[in-house]
């Protein structure tokens, strides 16, 4: 499945913080959701309502009273149709409200309004975070099932260093979206997604990788999670932060990379080998820094094994492998090849050299090939949306083999 638009509710509260929240906001209508932002009259004196009203492209809720088109109150309307209702940076004063049940103005009315999930990211001083009165509220909020997105440490708006502050967009922007993924077609399988290069040190300073970023592979682990998989992450040396609630763990050689594939691959359902790995090693390691005696060095490489073949000579029937093939030229003849090779239930293959494909950029364009004879070619797709596309077929694969 992938990601249908949904309709959020942004609640935005006077907090110094209050900037992350328009990026939150532009970065959800960028994904295709439908925000109504609700402020409080604190949160007017920090930012304009017209700027949210801007990005979200919709009117904001400031007063109860508002008159809306329709004939059923705005607040009644909107928390009759939310599929999320975000708070984004709450302050100690609407959780303690959303605690005691207090509705006594627009967004702590749609708080009590709402029937779907709520997710809270707070932001203030660290003492008043630790306070015990709102720590009970923070408790009594979590213990009724609304999700928290806990502050992070660093300055604080009193100047201080501390724990309080609002945690960074992209984790919200995570947490939002895991919430919001409502087909868990994926719960209770475990994934594995390798991500990023491998490297084949010569020496301890010098290696040989490749240009891959991670960024393919850590969409997957991050579309798995959202639809409800155990996910273990595998990753190279990437240039991209994992997602959150994914168990990653980093290596940097093939040999590495083999390993920790090996050791859980057994209890794995599904595998998805996104990372690009080295072919070659250096035949030997040098344990000091090679120096530059002579014309022309040559240094002698020696093959590393084929991960993705292992894997499929050793897999059991139910279990899936996913394998990738980035190529340069005869893309399909080249990814068939690979797919039959490494016996592998799908193979992705991409064209490195297309416009829009490739290393380090965040579309991509490939082909899904399977054992079947079926082919389907994506248009040009972000690489989360490529991911979901990837997980969809697995899904069909693991109905069409049950
Ligand atoms: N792969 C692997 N082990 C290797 C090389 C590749 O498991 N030693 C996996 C990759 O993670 C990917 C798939 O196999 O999922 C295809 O990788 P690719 O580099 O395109 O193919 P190779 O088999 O290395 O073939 P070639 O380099 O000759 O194109």
């Amino acid at each position: 499945m992938t990601q249908e638009n949904k309709t959020i509710i942004l609640g935005v509260t006077g907090g110094i913080a209050i900037h992350k929240s328009v990026d939150l906001a532009s970065q959800l209508v960028k994904q295709g959701h439908s925000v109504h932002v609700v402020m409080t009259e604190n949160a007017t004196r920090l930012v304009q309502p017209t700027q949210f009203q801007v990005i979200s492209r919709n009117p904001v809720l400031l007063d109860l009273f508002d008159l809306g088109s329709d004939w059923k109150p705005v607040h009644i309307d909107l928390a009759d149709r939310s599929d999320l209702l975000a708070i984004v940076p709450a302050t100690a004063n609407i959780i303690g409200k959303m605690a005691n049940g207090i509705a006594d103005n627009a967004l702590s009315t749609v708080a009590v309004s709402v029937h779907c999930p709520i997710l809270i990211a707070p932001a203030m001083e660290q003492h008043m975070y630790e306070n015990p009165f709102v720590a009970a509220n923070v408790q009594s909020l979590k213990s009724h099932g609304v999700e928290f997105v806990e502050p992070v440490s660093g300055d604080l708006a009193s100047g201080k260093q501390g724990m309080g502050r609002l945690n960074t967009v992209e984790e919200i922007l995570g947490r939002i979206n895991q919430l919001l993924n409502t087909s868990k077609d994926l719960r209770g399988k475990r994934v594995i997604v390798t991500a990023g290069p491998t490297r084949e040190y010569l020496d301890p300073v010098r290696f040989i990788s490749n240009r891959s970023s991670g960024k393919m592979g850590y969409a997957v682990a991050e579309a798995a999670r959202d639809r409800g998989a155990d996910v273990l992450l595998i990753s190279g040396p990437a240039t991209t932060a994992p997602p959150t609630g994914v168990e990653t763990r980093y290596i940097e050689t093939t040999l590495e990379l083999q390993e920790a594939l090996l050791e859980r691959f057994d209890q794995t359902d599904i595998v998805v080998m996104a990372a690009a790995v080295a072919d070659y090693r250096p035949q030997a390691f040098s344990p000091n820094k090679i120096k530059k005696t002579t014309d022309q060095l040559n240094i002698p490489l020696e093959q590393n094994p084929d991960i993705a073949q292992v894997l499929g000579e050793r897999k059991k029937r139910g279990q899936i492998t996913v394998g990738f093939a980035a190529e340069t030229n005869d893309l399909l003849e080249n990814a068939q090849r690979k797919l039959v090779k490494k016996n592998c239930d799908l193979i992705v293959a991409n064209d490195v050299l297309a416009e829009g494909a490739g290393f380090e950029g965040d579309t991509n364009i490939v082909t899904l090939l399977d054992q079947s004879g079926h082919r389907e070619q994506l248009p040009l797709l972000s690489k989360r949306e490529v991911a979901d596309r990837i997980l969809d077929r697995v899904v069909d694969l693991i109905q069409e083999g049950d």
